[in-house]
C-alpha cells in the first residue's frame, strides 16, 4: 500500500497485520497528508524480543565501530536534510529553514555523541581498598560502564527528528538497542530519519520504529517488561508514564513555564529581541519558550513597546514560505490556546494586538497587565501568546516563578552579574540563562527540569551516562 508508510523492524520496512493506519493531518491544510501503520501489541512484542537479542551482540561490538556507524548515519542524515525537512514542514508546520536546521543539528548531535562516547566509555576507574578504615591494600575494584539493554525513545511532535536522535545516539553508542515510538505528527519525518540509520548499516533488529495509536500501544510499550530504560519528551503523559513504568531508569523532559525576569538596569533592546525569539519561535511550541515575562514596573512600558515593535514585524503564514508564525500543530491545540486567551480577556488583560485566528493559525499576541488570577499566568499555551506580568520587586518575580508547578528554565536580564547570580540561585528551575532566552542547546550542555518539568538530566554526556550502569569487578589479592 503506497499510501501508508511502513514501520521499521527486523531491519526492513513492514506493513502492520492490523490492516489499519493512523492519519497525519497537515496543520496548514487540515487535510490528511500522510498515513502510518497502526502497529499491534503482537508486533510490539516481536520488536522487543528482537531488540533484546540484537543488543547482546551490539554490546560486544567494539566502541570505535559503534562510533564509526554513528558518524556514517550522521553524514547520511545531513545528505538527506531536504526531504526530511519537507516532512517536518508538512507534518508539524515547522518553518522551512528551521526544519532544515533541525536535521543538521541532529546530524551534529549524532557525531558529537559518537566522539563523546568513545572518550567517556573508553575509560574506567580503579579503586584500592586501603582508603577505607579497617582495610589493607588487598582489594582492587575495577569499575566500568555497561549498557542498560533496550531503550524506549518517545520524542514529541515539536522536534520529531532532533529529540529522537538525542535519545537514539546516546543509547547506541553506550551499547543499547533502540525502540522508537515517534509522535503521530512528525512520524514520517522520524521514519525517514530511521532510514538514514538503516542506510548506515546498523545490525538488523538493533533499531526499530513502531508507529500507531497511543491508546493501542502507548501503555503497552511503556509498561513492557522488555524495556530497560525510557527516555521521553512531551507533556503530562510523562507523569503518567513515570507512575506506571517499572523499576527502570527514566529520563523525562516535560512541560515548562519559563519565566523571564527583566530588571531596571537591563539592556531592553536585548531583552525585547530575546522575548520575541524566545516567545514566538516555532509559534511558541517549545518547552523552553519564554512563557511569562516578569518585568519591573518602571521599565515595563518601554519593554512592552519594544516587544510590540518586533511582534509587528513577524510574518504570519504557511511554513513553506518560512513564515515566522505558522499554524499550531492541531486544532485541539489551537482551541486550547484560544481558551487561555478568552480567559485573559474576561479577566481584563491588555491586548497589545487584536486576537486573530484562522484554522490552526493564530496571530502573535502579547498580553500586558496579566495578573495571577488568569490561567495564562500559570499554564503553558504552546502557542504564539506571551503574557507580561508587571512586578514591583525582584522578589515578586522570583516568587511567581517558584510558585509554578514547572521548573524547566528561566532567564534574567540585567547588567549586574552579581544580581543575576543571586536570582539564578533563587529560581527553582533546571537552568537559568543570564541575558538570553531559554534554550536547550548547545546539545552537549546539561538540560533538565525540576518539579513537573521532568526527571534526570539530558545533554549528550548526561544522556550517555544515564543510559549505562556501573559494573564493578573486585580483584582480591592474597
Ligand atoms: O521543546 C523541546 C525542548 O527540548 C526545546 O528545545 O532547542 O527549542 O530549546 P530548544
Amino acid at each position: 500500500d503506497g499510501d501508508v508508510f511502513k514501520y521499521y523492524a527486523q531491519g526492513h520496512w513492514n506493513k502492520s497485520s492490523s490492516g489499519k493506519s493512523v492519519p497525519i493531518i497537515n496543520p496548514s491544510t487540515r487535510k490528511t497528508q500522510f498515513k502510518v501503520q497502526a502497529c499491534t501489541q503482537e508486533e510490539v512484542n516481536r520488536v522487543m524480543e528482537s531488540a533484546k537479542t540484537a543488543q547482546k551482540s551490539w554490546a560486544k561490538t567494539p566502541l570505535w565501530k559503534r562510533a564509526e556507524l554513528l558518524h556514517k548515519a550522521a553524514a547520511i542524515l545531513k545528505e538527506h536534510k531536504a526531504p526530511i525537512a519537507e516532512c517536518l514542514v508538512k507534518e508539524i508546520a515547522k518553518p522551512a529553514k528551521d526544519a532544515v536546521s533541525e536535521v543538521v543539528r541532529s546530524g551534529d548531535l549524532i557525531s558529537y555523541c559518537a566522539e563523546e562516547g568513545v572518550r567517556i566509555l573508553g575509560e574506567g576507574k580503579l579503586l584500592v581498598s586501603d582508603s577505607f578504615p579497617g582495610n589493607d591494600r588487598t582489594k582492587c575494584c575495577l569499575s566500568s560502564k555497561i549498557p542498560l539493554g533496550v531503550v524506549l525513545a518517545i520524542p514529541p511532535f515539536n522536534y520529531p527528528v532532533n529529540l529522537a536522535v538525542s535519545k537514539i545516539a546516546p543509547a547506541l553508542i553506550a551499547g543499547n538497542s533502540i525502540v522508537l515510538k515517534p509522535p503521530t505528527q512528525g512520524a514520517v519525518a522520524a521514519l525517514h530519519m530511521v532510514h538514514c540509520f538503516h542506510l548506515a548499516g546498523f545490525p538488523k533488529d538493533l533499531i526499530s520504529c513502531v508507529t500507531g495509536k497511543g491508546s493501542e500501544i502507548g501503555d503497552f510499550l511503556t509498561m513492557h517488561s522488555g524495556v530497560n530504560c525510557i527516555s521521553f519528551t512531551g507533556g503530562d503523559t510523562g507523569i503518567a508514564i513515570s507512575k506506571k513504568a517499572g523499576m527502570i531508569p527514566l529520563q523525562m523532559e516535560l512541560g515548562g513555564k519559563d519565566a523571564c525576569i527583566v530588571l531596571e538596569d537591563a539592556d531592553l533592546d536585548l531583552a525585547a529581541a530575546n522575548m520575541v525569539k524566545g516567545g514566538f519561535s516555532y509559534s511558541g511550541q517549545r518547552c523552553t519558550a519564554v512563557k511569562v515575562v516578569l518585568v519591573i514596573e518602571s521599565v515595563a512600558n518601554t519593554l512592552v513597546k519594544k516587544i510590540n515593535d518586533k511582534v509587528a514585524k513577524l510574518t504570519v503564514g504557511p511554513p513553506e514560505k518560512d513564515s515566522d508564525i505558522t499554524p499550531v500543530v492541531t486544532e485541539s491545540s489551537a482551541n486550547f490556546i484560544e481558551g487561555l486567551v478568552k480567559d485573559a480577556k474576561e479577566k481584563g488583560a491588555t491586548f497589545c494586538q487584536e486576537y486573530k485566528r484562522e484554522g490552526n493559525l493564530i496571530w502573535p499576541l502579547l498580553l500586558d497587565n496579566v495578573r495571577p488570577d488568569m490561567r495564562i499566568a500559570w499554564e503553558e499555551p504552546f502557542g504564539p501568546v506571551l503574557p507580561v506580568i508587571r512586578i514591583k520587586s525582584v522578589d515578586e518575580g522570583i516568587n511567581h516563578c517558584n510558585a509554578s508547578n514547572f521548573g524547566l528554565q528561566g532567564c534574567v536580564f540585567t547588567r549586574d552579574i552579581n544580581k543575576a547570580m543571586l536570582i539564578s540561585d533563587a529560581m527553582e528551575t533546571g537552568t537559568v540563562q543570564i541575558n538570553s532566552a531559554p534554550s536547550r542547546g548547545p546539545d552537549h550542555f546539561p538540560f533538565q527540569g525540576l518539579k513537573d518539568s521532568g526527571i534526570g538530566s539530558q545533554g549528550i554526556t548526561n544522556s550517555i551516562n544515564m543510559m549505562t550502569k556501573i559494573k564493578t569487578t573486585v580483584i582480591n589479592l592474597p
